[in-house]
């Protein structure tokens, strides 16, 4: 691969731009198009055979378009269902995105785990197999948040959140003996990759200190390493957005960190 690859990095919206730092970061020298499907947001809320119906040819359309090296499918909601459809479907490599259950599970000392995402993750047979098969002896939670995806997209544009908005959907997750640290959860999984936009408010209204675990590191060092060696003579290549409703977009200075300093067209 000689020129600056183009990696595609695909959401229901902008929780994917969490996914894309972190990728920016490790390939500075590949040309980004992140696509936000937000005429199809929140896909939590569509059924699986929905969602399969949209993405699958969709993703053919901007495969067409685009002509990327590699996809990311930087949604939970989606990845848990369509990435045998979309391998089977088009030869370019995918990279998907999938509740850390694992790696939550391995370092969890109280061995109480909650997985946050949408009610569709959490609902998902690919969820419930990552837990039969890597829970190592943990108690795991599922935690459905019908609104916290929208809540971020909304923070995100700069609107108002409440506290109490996000303390509703993040309770749950909080299981056990609050006053013991040794029989209470102590690891939460982002299982949505809006989630991480709004970490911060999550750290702060959190009835005790947990680790969240978001996989968007992993996830930038698997696209590292099929991309293969830099191109090492470019320094810092270009980036494109895609809305599918055909918006413009709005949150130009909001975007630019997501996008390592680029303005994207
Ligand atoms: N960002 C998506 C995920 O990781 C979901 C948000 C939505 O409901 O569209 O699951």
């Amino acid at each position: 691969m000689a020129d600056s690859p183009t990696i595609m990095v695909f959401d229901s919206g902008l929780g994917g731009l969490t996914v894309l730092r972190e990728v920016v970061a490790a390939r500075p020298d590949a040309h980004f198009v992140y696509v936000a499907d937000d005429a199809f947001f929140p896909y939590g809320h569509h059924g699986e055979d929905e969602i399969i119906a949209r993405v699958v040819p969709l993703m053919g359309e901007l495969i067409a378009a685009h002509d990327p090296d590699l996809v990311v499918i930087a949604c939970n909601t989606a990845s848990t269902l369509v990435m045998t459809h979309l391998r089977a479907a088009y030869s370019v490599p995918f990279v998907g995105t999938v509740p850390a259950i694992k790696p939550a599970c391995a370092q969890s000392k109280t061995k109480r785990v909650s997985v946050l995402g949408t009610k569709g993750t959490v609902k998902r047979e690919y969820t419930k197999a990552l837990i039969r098969d890597f829970a190592q002896g943990c108690e795991v939670t599922l935690v459905g948040s019908p609104e916290l995806a929208s809540l971020a997209e909304a923070a995100l544009s700069g609107n108002a959140i409440s506290d109490d908005d996000i303390l509703t959907e993040l309770k749950p997750c909080f299981v056990g003996d609050p006053t013991d640290t040794r029989a209470r959860t102590d690891t939460v999984v982002l299982a949505c990759t809006h989630y991480p936009l709004l970490l911060e408010r999550f750290a702060k209204l959190a009835p005790w200190p947990v680790d969240w675990i978001d996989p968007a590191p992993a996830i930038a060092r698997r696209v590292s390493d099929l991309l293969g060696p830099r191109v090492s003579e470019i320094v810092q290549s270009g980036a494109e957005m895609i809305f599918t409703s055909r918006r413009a977009h709005t949150l130009g200075p909001a975007l630019t960190p997501f996008f390592g300093g680029r303005v994207p067209a």
